[in-house]
C-alpha cells in the first residue's frame, strides 16, 4: 500500500511519516523544497510540488492508494485542500484521512476553521471513503516560546481560565496512521484532545516549576496579543489567531465527554501528558546546541 502524505516537513505531518513508516507502508511526501528530502526517513518518496498545483497534484496522487491530508493555515487553504480532495475522488483513491481541527463547526467566525468545516462538508457529500481527525491545541505549537519563557518569564498564550485539552502531535500522528492502516475507521471524525485541561495559569505553573523560576501568564489582552503576532506573522494570520482564542475564551475547546476513552482506544495508551512534553523540552533546550536531537522551532 502507497500513501502520499501532505504536509510531511511540518509538526505533525513529519512525525505520521515516521509512524507509517514504523508500520512498514510505502510513503510518497509531497513536498515543495528539495532539501526537504535529506530530513525525511530514508525509502520515503519524495516528490516536488505545491498543493495550489493541480497539475502536481494529480501527478502526486498517481498510483498511490491513499491520502493524508493537511493543509498549512493559508489564505488559499479551502482551495489547496478541495484541488487534493477533488483529485482524490476523481482517481478513486481508497480513503482519505482529513487533517482537521476540534469543534470546527462552532467556530465559523475562525478563517483557517472555515476552510476545514468546507472541506469536511465535501468529504461527507461525496463518494470517497474517508476519515477526519479533529485535534486541539497542539503541546508543540509551545516549543517556539523558548525566548519569551526563558528570557522574559512569561507564557503569553491566551489560554484563559477555561483553558484547552491540548494534545501531542505524537499522538495526532499515531491516531492518523492507524486510521490509515487498520480497519473500521471509513466515515468517523476523532476528536483528538489530550488528558487534562490547561488553563493559562496552569501551564505558566508548569513551565515555573521546571524552569525553576517564575513565568507569569499576562491574562487575555487580545488587542496586544494580535500585535505581538503581527511582528512575527503576516498580519492576516495574526488576526486570524486572534479570532481563534477569543473563540477559545468565549465558547470553550475542552474535550467532550468519552473523547479521552475513544482517543485511548485508538491509540492502545493513553494520550500524552504536557508536563511530559514540557520537561523533555526543558531538557532539549538544556542541551549544547551540538547535542540537539532536533532545533525546536523558531
Ligand atoms: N497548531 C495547532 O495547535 C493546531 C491545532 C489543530 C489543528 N491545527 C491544524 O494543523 C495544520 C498545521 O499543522 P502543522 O503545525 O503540522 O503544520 P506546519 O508545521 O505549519 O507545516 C505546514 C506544512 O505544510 C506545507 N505546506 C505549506 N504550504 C504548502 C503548499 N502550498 N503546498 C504544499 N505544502 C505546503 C509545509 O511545507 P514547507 O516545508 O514547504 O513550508 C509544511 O510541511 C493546520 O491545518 C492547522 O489549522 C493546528
Amino acid at each position: 500500500m502507497k500513501i502520499l502524505v501532505t504536509g510531511g516537513t511540518g509538526k505533525v505531518g513529519s512525525e505520521v511519516i515516521k509512524e507509517l513508516v514504523k508500520r512498514s507502508v510505502s510513503v510518497r511526501a509531497l513536498v515543495r523544497k528539495q532539501e526537504a528530502s535529506t530530513t525525511l526517513p530514508e525509502g520515503v518518496e519524495v516528490f516536488l510540488g505545491d498543493l495550489l498545483d493541480p497539475v502536481a497534484v494529480r501527478k502526486a496522487l498517481d498510483g498511490v492508494d491513499k491520502l493524508y491530508l493537511l493543509n498549512a493555515v493559508v489564505p488559499d487553504e479551502l482551495t489547496q485542500g478541495l484541488i487534493a480532495f477533488d483529485l482524490a475522488k476523481k482517481l478513486r483513491l481508497k480513503q482519505i484521512v482529513y487533517h482537521s481541527v476540534f469543534k470546527v463547526e462552532e467556530f465559523k467566525d475562525v478563517p483557517h476553521f472555515a476552510s476545514k468545516l468546507a472541506i469536511e462538508n465535501a468529504l461527507r457529500e461525496f463518494d470517497l471513503p474517508f476519515t477526519i481527525i479533529r485535534p486541539n491545541y497542539f503541546f508543540q505549537n509551545d516549543v517556539s516560546l523558548k525566548d519569551v519563557l526563558m528570557n522574559a518569564g512569561m507564557y503569553p498564550m491566551p489560554l484563559g481560565t477555561p483553558g484547552v485539552s491540548a494534545v501531542d502531535t505524537r499522538d495526532i500522528a499515531e491516531a492518523a496512521a492507524i486510521a490509515l492502516t487498520s480497519d473500521g475507521h471509513l466515515d468517523k471524525a476523532y476528536n483528538l484532545n489530550g488528558p487534562e485541561i490547561l488553563s493559562g495559569k496552569k501551564v505558566a505553573s508548569i513551565w515555573s516549576r521546571l524552569l525553576g523560576k517564575e513565568i507569569r501568564y499576562p491574562g487575555e489582552d487580545l488587542d496586544s496579543f494580535e500585535e505581538q503576532m503581527r511582528q512575527s506573522a503576516p498580519s492576516w494570520s495574526a488576526f486570524d489567531i486572534r479570532v481563534m482564542f477569543q473563540g477559545y475564551l468565549e465558547r470553550g475547546f475542552v474535550a467532550e465527554d468519552g473523547d479521552i476513552e475513544t482517543l485511548t482506544k485508538l491509540l492502545g495508551h493513553p494520550p500524552r501528558r504536557y508536563e511530559d512534553f514540557a520537561k523533555d523540552t526543558v531538557e532539549e533546550w538544556q542541551q549544547p546546541a551540538d547535542r540537539r536531537l532536533h532545533q525546536p522551532a523558531a
